[in-house]
């Protein structure tokens, strides 16, 4: 422990800041690591780590000359996604965690966790990694300090963050800050070292203390569950601080649409794990003389400005994209932000020393190393890459990043997208009639389920703002304070509310619509729906374009189809009504009784049209 203590006062005497080095030093005691290292955030302490990982053989250096400065690292099979199962909400009540939360008494959670940690990080470096969400030093921006004692998760964390020396800085000795413990939880014995990805398979436990602003992460190495600023912080403990102070921090985009005379609108778009927000928010508008840049991809944290409109910042830095099924085509953006400074996580590797996925490309390479390290052909019957594969890499480096993506003031929302992915029922395109009902139709996104989580695939479950396994607390009280935010400001200062389905199939199974690209011209209808320069059709379930004026022009698309993208299949909608009431039910006496009304009002707007 003599070294512990020695570099832990070493490093006292540049931050002074009593109450973080305290908590630092008790977490060493606890965890036994060999040394304690405080990460400045240079670029020289970024490469030493890539050059340790490399060396001690958890991650590939990619050929430089088609990926500098890239890696790939595989993980542990046991560990390639969030674990939801494992997540834990320990608020003071089950109650204040609400039903879509697991819970366990904070006392209690902290005991087991103290045995869990406790030498957890013998044989490894305790890594302090202080970090700033939103730009350091910005009004919007909040602090956090991760201490892990995984590599691979430090060098993500420069580039998904702002850390280092500068964030204690503006931290000074009193300021406030997020405490973060996260442990793969496999500690070394003596004279044993790491040559692949750690994890402990049988432990793992990602708990929220939302009280106390505390993350224990345990046993995982996975982003989700170790990069304890994105998920952890940036959404779980975030929107409990967005409750105490009256913002809002929301698993969405945030997308710059420019149209052909210049004229700009931001909007944010919150879809479930997996539904292509990455994509959206660096799309390529196949329309001519339209253009969409970037602010974030996954998240924002969004406050009413002193003008009564909403304003958005990004709190992170760079991107933790999923991989498969992007390519030139679908995204060149993604594509283009990665080709140097990257991170890959269970891609599979070409011959020449490069990564590939399922999707890259239209032709499937000859001969692969697939993430579990096994040659791999296109007749091996599997896939390559991991279905959850990853890329991380810096957001400056997108082709597309807006000039203003770093602005400490945000920028103004004039429109939130909710959308999920639906084949049937859910028309292209909707807009609310206002806050209470966009809140609704936000309340009620339901997706078919992907990769990005453990569990089953392409099962339906409601997914409320996209924040179902991010929410820090309960969800009925969540969705109130949506309604509380839209009391704040009047509705023509607050951005108008639009709920997306790119996934809706016809009876053979088809996708009636092309996506990608094509959904700027989507993005085009609502541009103009802010400008109250083109009509909608009042319907039951809320306001559509007339088939009019969705732009097809230079689409070869049936006219059959778009007219069933924008119909309302009232059936349809009075069959998903029972859902709809026993999702919200879930949330009890929490659930704002503005929200029971728009169903009560759906209900009779349905029937009102089959008299
Ligand atoms: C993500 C997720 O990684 O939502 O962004 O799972
Ligand atoms: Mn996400």
């Amino acid at each position: 422990m003599a070294t512990i203590t020695m570099e832990v006062e070493a490093a006292s005497s540049n931050h002074r800041h009593a109450r973080l080095e305290r908590w630092v030093e008790e977490m060493a005691q606890m965890c036994k690591p060999d040394r304690v290292y405080w990460c400045d955030g240079s670029p020289e302490e970024h490469q030493a780590m890539l050059q340790f990982l490399i060396l001690s053989g958890i991650a590939i250096p990619l050929n430089a000359a088609k990926r500098p400065n890239s890696v790939l690292v595989r993980s542990d099979p046991a560990d390639v996604a969030r674990v939801e199962d494992k997540t834990f909400i320990c608020s003071r009540t089950r109650e204040e965690a609400g039903p879509t939360n697991n819970w366990e008494d904070p006392a209690k959670m902290k005991q087991k966790l103290t045995g869990l940690f406790a030498g957890s990080m013998a044989g490894r470096t305790m890594y302090v990694v202080p970090y700033s969400l939103g730009p350091i030093g910005s009004p919007a921006a909040k602090i956090g300090v991760e201490i892990t004692d995984s590599t691979y998760v430090v060098v993500s964390m420069h580039i998904m963050t702002r850390i280092g020396s500068q964030v204690l800085e503006v931290l000074g000795g009193s300021g406030e800050f997020v405490r973060g413990l996260h442990s793969v939880g496999a500690p070394l014995g003596p004279n044993q070292a790491d040559s692949t990805w750690r994890c402990n398979a049988e432990n793992k436990y990602i708990c929220h203390f939302p009280e106390t602003r505390e993350i224990w992460s345990y046993g995982s190495g996975y982003g989700g569950n170790a990069l304890l600023a994105k998920k952890c912080h940036a959404l779980r403990i975030a929107s409990v601080q967005a409750r105490d102070e009256g913002w809002m921090a929301e698993h969405m985009l945030i997308l710059k649409l420019i149209s052909p005379s210049g004229q700009v609108k931001y909007m944010t778009g919150a879809f479930p794990s997996a539904c292509g927000k990455t994509n959206l928010s660096m799309l390529i508008p196949t329309l001519p003389g339209w253009k969409v840049e970037t602010i974030g991809d996954d998240i924002a944290w969004m406050k009413i400005g002193a003008d009564g409109r909403l304003y958005a910042i990004n709190p992170e830095y760079g991107f933790f994209g999923v991989a498969p099924g992007t390519s030139m085509k679908s995204n060149a953006n993604a594509m283009l932000s990665v080709t140097r400074n990257a991170i890959f996580t269970n891609c599979a590797m070409t011959l020449d020393g490069d990564v590939w996925w399922e999707g890259m490309t239209d032709d499937k390479p000859a001969k692969l190393v697939d993430w579990l390290r096994r040659r791999w052909t296109p007749d091996s019957g599997r896939k390559a890459a991991h279905p959850n594969a990853r890329f991380t890499a810096p957001a400056s480096q997108c082709p597309v990043i807006a000039p203003e993506w770093e602005d400490p003031q945000g920028v103004p929302i004039d429109a939130i997208l909710f959308g999920g992915r639906r084949a049937g029922i859910v028309p292209l395109v909707t807009e609310a009639f206002n806050w209470q009902h966009g809140t609704f139709l936000g309340a009620t996104v339901s997706s078919e389920t992907t990769a990005a989580i453990t569990g089953k695939v392409g099962r339906l479950r409601h997914d409320p703002m996209a924040m179902l396994p991010f929410c820090g607390y309960h969800m009925g009280d969540y969705l109130a304070h949506w309604l509380k935010m839209g009391a704040l400001s009047s509705a023509s200062k607050l951005p108008k509310i639009f709920y997306v389905n790119w996934f809706r199939q016809d009876k053979t199974g088809k996708f009636l619509w092309p996506g990608y690209g094509e959904n700027s011209r989507v993005l085009k209808w609502i541009f103009e729906r802010c400008d109250g320069k083109v009509h909608a059709k009042e319907t039951p379930i809320g306001r559509i374009p007339e088939v009019a004026d969705i732009d097809t022009s230079g689409l070869d698309m049936p006219a059959a189809d778009v007219e069933e993208l924008l119909s309302v299949d009232v059936e349809g909608w009075l069959g998903e009504l029972p859902s709809i009431r026993e999702h919200l039910a879930h949330f009890g006496s929490h659930l704002p009784e503005g929200l029971n009304l728009e169903v009560k009002t759906l209900e009779a707007r349905l029937h009102a049209t089959k008299r």
